[in-house]
């Protein structure tokens, strides 16, 4: 068990095409956004275990001793598929969350626990520690914000009870891990997903652990070697609304109208191959042209993902306001509100970004520019810091 202070974070992500029919084995392209979760992990010897989420106003701790003297073997049980129903309902006695305890925040404190106690047990004592985990990424909006939280902690617990290395070097600023370090910071990434969302398809997850863009399949990932850097307006309705329920609601429509569905997913799955194709050949000089193809991409997708059931009056706003600019639009994520992504082309004028920025602001909705293709899981040190970085996660 190390005994220093550790610093991660992990990127939210954007999907770009194939949100929710990547649920049902097809292609998702997705990018790692410039906003991050931040982890700081601190050995402790008060035989406590504390979590604090500061975003969501969480501050709980774990008698160590207790967690100890209770039958854990429940973790072990199950399939592939783990954590089972059965795991969750036992991890919510050994949390011992309040009933009245809001849903976001069980699943944050659920998720915690099983990526400690499974990561941990192996080894001869469960080790008391703090934990506080910070983030600029708003909960609930389809940036993968549960995501960046599952890829902190699963990179956090496996480097403090080493079973990966600490890829922080003397002097470093900030490092990555390698490649079968950073599969095994997916994989348990990913069961703190199932934890949250049920039956996620691991895309998030996947995006926040390598960064950079990512073609997704059934649990494969592929980065695009020297993608484009786009830029893209980033805009929240702010209506709060539950991946597993979109999810869901996607599933039925499918087994309802199999023959109307499929070919809907089919056709999302062929707009996320173009867009990989589009932005392969980008790589060397962006012509306008390729840029009105991603655009049309874009258009066809928002229409595919209303079929699915997935839009909201807010999304359909966006795309119409955006559109009075010149701009396309569609949702990102899970839908039903949550994001929406607006491609800004090079050649696009200060003057029409301003005011489309103003005209989404003035229906209510946040809105900012952003790059896409950020760094995936990173150690950081904690002196370079950004000041409120260390502010927010209580870094003296
Ligand atoms: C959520 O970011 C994307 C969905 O496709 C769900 C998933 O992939 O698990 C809607």
């Amino acid at each position: 068990m190390l005994s220093d202070m550790l610093l991660v974070s992990a990127p939210g992500k954007v999907i770009l095409h194939g949100e929710h029919a990547v649920v049902h084995g097809k292609v998702a392209l997705a990018v790692a956004l410039n906003l991050r979760t931040f982890l700081r992990l601190q050995p402790l010897s008060n035989g406590k275990v504390s979590l604090n989420l500061p975003n969501i106003g969480i501050k709980r701790h774990w008698d160590v001793t207790r967690l100890h003297s209770l039958d854990l073997s429940f973790l072990e049980k199950g399939d592939a598929t783990v954590p089972t129903p059965e795991q969750v309902e036992k991890l919510t006695e050994v949390a011992d969350v309040p009933a009245d305890c809001a849903v976001t925040e069980r699943l944050a404190v659920l998720a915690f626990l099983y990526l400690y106690l499974s990561v941990f047990r192996k080894q001869r004592a469960l080790p008391s520690l703090d934990i506080v985990v910070w983030s600029e990424l708003p909960t609930g909006a389809g940036l993968g914000s549960s995501a960046a939280y599952s890829v902190c902690l699963a990179a956090a617990l496996l480097t403090a009870c080493e079973q990966i290395p600490n890829p922080l070097k003397d002097g470093d600023g900030i490092s990555r891990w390698a490649e079968e370090d950073l599969e095994l910071i997916n994989k348990w990434a990913f069961q703190g997903e199932r934890i949250i969302h049920g039956n996620p398809s691991g895309v998030d997850n996947a995006v926040s652990t390598w960064g950079g863009v990512l073609r997704y399949q059934q649990g494969q990932s592929v980065s695009l070697k020297r993608p484009p850097s786009l830029k893209i307006l980033l805009t929240n309705t702010k209506v709060p609304r539950s991946t597993k329920a979109l999810v869901a609601g996607v599933r039925s429509r499918l087994l309802k109208f199999p023959e109307i569905v499929n070919p809907l997913l089919t056709s999302i799955d062929a707009i996320a191959l173009e867009c990989e194709r589009v932005l392969g050949e980008m790589e060397a000089e962006p012509t306008p042209e390729q840029y009105l193809v991603l655009e049309e991409l874009i258009d066809m997708n928002q229409h595919h993902l209303n079929a699915l059931g997935v839009g909201h009056a807010t999304l359909d706003r966006l795309c119409q306001v955006t559109r009075s600019h010149g701009l396309y639009s569609k949702l990102t994520g899970a839908g039903g509100g949550g994001c929406g992504i607006t491609l800004l082309k090079p050649d696009v004028q200060r003057q029409v970004v301003e005011a489309t920025k103003q005209a989404l602001t003035g229906c209510g909705f946040d809105c900012w520019e952003t790059s896409i293709g950020s760094p995936g899981v990173s150690m950081h040190l904690a002196s370079l810091l950004d000041a409120p970085i260390r502010q927010a996660l209580d870094i003296l």
